[in-house]
């Protein structure tokens, strides 16, 4: 009896410290989240969110063209080659349209024979080539602010909140089991969105603008979206919400090119364990019925 008791009182002081642990844990990510200022980010709805989620290919087109007018004049995105943007789960531009779109890039090569680098027509094979040689160069244009490759960037940022730690909780609960991945989508979206007048009481910083999305609220970035500016094929409004939206889902895609292809094996495998279960279940009790 007092050896039970004993061993159920350990079992509590354990639980109890596994959840101050899992508390300490979530008291130190809002934290975190304070020391950003991180803003309220709104959840929009995306095609490729959920289990079923799959990729609009119009506006991956959309977003590419975004991309490519906008954002590219700053920003990078080398992790995508030319020949990716005509694979299956991606915009599906067609082989000859990439191979055109490549040809009308230069970029370097070699060395050849004479040991020297020289400039040739980009290839499907070639990666995009970044507007700036390298970080130093893309500061000293940017005034001393770097713009990121764009690459990971759906991947690199979340839509942290300064949530109470139970709030914290509440949420993950909420975002586990519904399988929510789209908070860095969702907070590039309200990045791009999110310019605006600053509070009266707010002095910002030379050359900074003021985002509502952005940790402290003062960035280098100029708004780069403006109603109408790019002229969309399909008869899309040009609205700055819709190429924010459009060049957002483009980036998702960009930071997880096999997304498709991930959550269709993962829907199969959670089918299959499911039909092993029952197969196990009827197995066991086969093999146990003489015991019974
Ligand atoms: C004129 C140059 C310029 C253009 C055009 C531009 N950006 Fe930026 N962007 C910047 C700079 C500079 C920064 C760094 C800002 C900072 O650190 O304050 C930045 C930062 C960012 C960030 C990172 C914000 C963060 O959380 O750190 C994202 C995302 C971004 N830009 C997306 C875009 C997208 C999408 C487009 C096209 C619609 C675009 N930018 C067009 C200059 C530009």
């Amino acid at each position: 009896m007092r050896g039970n008791f004993k061993s159920t009182s350990t079992l509590v002081a354990r639980t109890k410290g596994l959840m101050g642990g899992a508390l300490a844990l979530a008291l130190g990510a809002t934290a975190a989240f304070a020391a950003g200022e991180a803003a309220h980010i709104d959840r929009q709805s995306w095609s490729f969110a959920g289990v079923n989620g799959r990729f609009d290919r119009a506006q991956l087109q959309r977003g590419f063209q975004v991309y490519k007018e906008v954002c590219a004049t700053c920003h990078g995105l080398k992790r995508i080659n030319f020949r990716n943007l005509a694979e299956p789960g991606g915009p599906e531009f067609s082989a000859e349209g990439v191979k055109g779109l490549a040809e009308s890039y230069r970029v370097e090569d070699g060395p050849n024979d004479q040991g020297k680098m020289f400039q040739r027509a980009g290839r499907p094979s070639d990666p995009i080539p970044s507007p700036y040689k390298n970080e130093q160069e893309a500061r000293a244009v940017q005034n001393g602010a770097y713009p990121p490759d764009l690459s990971l960037i759906t991947k690199a940022r979340s839509a942290g909140e300064n949530a109470s730690v139970f709030a914290t909780i509440g949420s993950m609960l909420r975002d586990i089991p519904s399988g929510y991945q789209e908070g860095g989508a969702d907070y590039v979206y309200a990045l791009l969105t999110g310019y605006a007048n600053p509070p009266a009481d707010m002095k910002l910083a030379q050359g900074m603008n003021y985002n509502q999305a952005f940790p402290g609220h003062q960035i280098a970035m100029v708004p780069p979206l403006q109603p109408g500016q790019i002229k969309y094929e399909d008869g899309s409004q040009g609205t700055v919400e819709q190429y924010a939206k459009d060049v957002t889902a483009f980036l998702a895609w960009a930071g997880d090119p096999k997304l498709e292809e991930r959550k269709r094996m993962g829907v199969l495998v959670i089918l299959y364990l499911l039909i092993t279960a029952v197969l196990v279940y009827f197995a066991k009790r086969r093999l146990w019925a003489k015991v019974h």
